[in-house]
């Protein structure tokens, strides 16, 4: 499905909405809706179980959003969390010099795409990675695009404002609005909202709004290792809103202003950070892979440019509608945070290790994923269009959602076969009651059973029960497979277990180990 069609399906299902809609919507600020606010409760839990209830050396912890403004200084947010701005005169549109520049490689990189898929459908037993190393206009396009990111990062990582201006002028990237390339020097801009304490006035009142809620684990750590008596190698794991005032906030819940992180800092003995990055990349990546992301639309990518406090860093990239782009990040962070903390608030955040009888500040390996970021990449595999058999067998289309069962926002929807049958009726509500127990349900009377089957689909419910005539007689229903199609008669008594089995996360949790 296109990326259109994905934001549409979730607008229309009462996944996500625009915020404040009715005036016109705030922009790069969403809302989630019914189905949405169910399938990103699913997600969380299946990351803060996978972290905190499998892991007897990972503690959970959920922080103010607001902090001491100091906080903010000693992590180097305040100096440095800033991306590079250019306007354009003409259309008075603000744009990352980045993001231009990285515009200029993506229209490159579909060029590339292009030619590979020509070749594909020419050769039968067609080479990718064969071709792509091999034909010419290939190689000279992806040594261009190498060339320009290199160059950019290397200019990032300067800060060297003046170089990224004469590198859009070199490439004559043009505004995509305007068309002109009548651009203003490239400016460093602060990303973190701010606001005022009620009773201090001036710069001593003002407060940020948490750009991440690592810093929020940082400064908790003595209280948290005191208090849960855990010793290093231990993890402490939140989840939590974070705000990032994005200068260019496009592709959906991508990248928003105000969104969700879900982040662990493992504090590790120092000199061990590099094992434990290891161990924490590879742990990640099943993760994802466990929930069925497949393999070929996930993949590492190391940065080369590492910020000063990281000693290594990696993303984990999914393959969005727009490309691969980060979804998670796992860093190596040294020493760095809880050593500034250290030295900006006078308080020692060592940690004493009885097996080395010395004390140190421990190095820390961060893994981090938005939450928002993990449902689009959720939403954007699991929708599909597909033919299937009707009820006379005939070739229809469906949209489903494939949904691994235990996120579902639904897990089962109860149907009687016929709304104006009361006995039907009742038998359904009587099922509903006891199942809403276990799972979450939705009761569906309206329409004809098919129509009924195809919403279900639309919003990814892996099973759905119909009561129909038999059901008053035998105590049976049918129990219909999203996936399989299959309909398979159980007792009404057996519904809640099999529907629990089927729907828990328990094997998801397992495969995760
Ligand atoms: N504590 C480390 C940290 O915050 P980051 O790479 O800036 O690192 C971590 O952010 C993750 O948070 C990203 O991989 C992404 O999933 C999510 N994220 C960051 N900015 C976001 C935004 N504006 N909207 C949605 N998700 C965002």
């Amino acid at each position: 499905m296109d990326f259109k069609q994905i934001i549409s399906h979730c607008k229309e299902y009462g996944f996500v909405y625009q915020s404040s809609e009715i005036y016109d919507g705030l922009s790069a600020v969403y809302d989630y809706g019914p189905n949405g606010v169910n399938l990103k409760n699913n997600l969380k839990q299946y990351w803060w179980r996978s972290m905190v209830q499998m892991h007897d050396n990972i503690v959970g912890l959920d922080s103010a959003i607001f902090m001491h403004p100091k906080i903010w200084k000693a992590s180097g947010h305040v100096d440095a969390f800033n991306d590079p701005l250019v306007d354009n005169k003409d259309s008075k549109k603000r744009y990352r010099a980045d993001q231009l520049i990285e515009g200029y490689t993506d229209k490159i990189e579909a060029k590339i795409k292009k030619d590979v898929e020509k070749a594909r459908k020419k050769f039968d037993d067609f080479d990718e990675k064969m071709f792509r190393e091999t034909n010419g206009r290939i190689v000279e396009r992806q040594k261009k695009i190498d060339d320009v990111l290199g160059r950019m990062n290397s200019m990032l990582a300067a800060e060297d404002m003046e170089g990224l201006k004469n590198l859009i002028e070199e490439l004559e990237i043009a505004c995509p609005e305007s068309g002109s390339r009548n651009w203003t020097d490239v400016r460093q801009f602060n990303l973190m909202f701010n606001t005022q304490l009620g009773n201090i006035a001036g710069e001593d009142g003002k407060l940020y709004l948490r750009p991440e809620t690592a810093q929020g684990i940082f400064v908790n750590f003595l209280n948290v290792s005191k208090t849960s008596r855990q010793k290093v190698p231990f993890g402490i794991a939140q989840i939590g809103k974070a705000f990032r005032n994005e200068i260019v906030a496009r592709q959906f819940i991508f990248r928003m202003r105000e969104f969700e992180q879900m982040e662990m800092q493992f504090f590790v003995r120092p000199g061990t950070e590099m094992e434990w990055y290891e161990a924490w990349r590879e742990k990640r990546m099943k993760w994802h892979e466990a929930i069925g992301s497949p393999a070929e639309k996930l993949r590492f990518h190391n940065h080369e440019n590492l910020a000063h406090y990281a000693n290594a860093a990696s993303d984990i990239e999914f393959e969005f509608p727009f490309g691969f782009k980060e979804l998670e990040g796992i860093h190596s962070r040294t020493d760095f945070d809880l050593g500034a903390h250290q030295e900006l608030s006078g308080k020692k955040l060592q940690y004493f290790d009885p097996e080395l009888d010395k004390n140190y500040v421990p190095y820390v390996v961060e893994t981090s994923i938005g939450a928002d970021r993990m449902f689009l990449a959720q939403v954007s595999h699991c929708l599909r269009e597909e033919e299937v058999p009707d009820a006379d067998g005939k070739a229809t289309n469906r949209t489903v959602m494939k949904f691994h069962p235990a996120i579902a926002p639904i897990k089962c929807a109860v149907l009687p076969l016929l709304k104006n049958n009361e006995s039907l009726v009742k038998a359904s509500k009587d099922i509903c009651d006891k199942l809403r127990l276990a799972v979450d349900i939705q009761y569906d009377e309206k329409d004809a059973i098919g129509r009924r089957y195809r919403r279900q689909d639309a919003i990814g419910t892996p099973f759905c029960v119909t009561v129909d005539h038999q059901s008053l007689e035998d105590n049976t229903v049918t129990l219909r497979d999203r996936d399989s199609l299959e309909q398979t008669r159980i007792s009404i008594d057996e519904i809640n277990s099999q529907v629990l089995a089927k729907t828990s996360m328990e094997d998801l949790l397992l495969s995760t180990k």
